[in-house]
């Protein structure tokens, strides 16, 4: 009986971190930290290059262009150095789509 108890505790304990989950999914948290300057929907406000409307594609090569230094930014290369290549392909598909919704 108290074995049978105790699996019923480590059981609940493991799918805990299931329920944290939910929410935003990575891509979508991912390209939050570029809304500051380009905008939640890629339509950046002030002086930046807007996303809203370039391809996936565009916006991964842009990126790999930035981190290994082949285009030279203000602000891109420092930034885009802080992402993997996954990470990437990620944030490109995001913004790429917006213009599909
Ligand atoms: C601190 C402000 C800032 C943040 C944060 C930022 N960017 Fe940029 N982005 C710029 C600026 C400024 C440029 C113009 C190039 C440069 O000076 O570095 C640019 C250019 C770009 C370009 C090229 C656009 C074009 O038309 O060729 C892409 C793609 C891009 N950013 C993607 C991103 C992505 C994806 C993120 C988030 C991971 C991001 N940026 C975060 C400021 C920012």
């Amino acid at each position: 009986m108290k074995k049978l108890f105790y699996s019923i505790i480590l059981m609940s304990i493991s799918l805990l971190p299931n329920l944290a989950i939910g929410g935003p999914d990575r891509a979508t948290l991912l390209s939050m930290s570029c809304a500051a300057c380009h905008g939640t929907d890629g339509k950046s406000p002030g002086a930046m290059p807007g996303l809203y409307g370039k391809s996936s594609e565009y916006i991964e090569d842009q990126m790999i262009h930035f981190r290994n230094d082949e285009r030279k930014g203000t602000v891109m290369n420092r930034i885009a150095k802080g992402y993997t290549e996954a990470d990437i392909k990620l944030i490109a598909s995001y913004f790429g789509n917006l213009a599909n919704k």
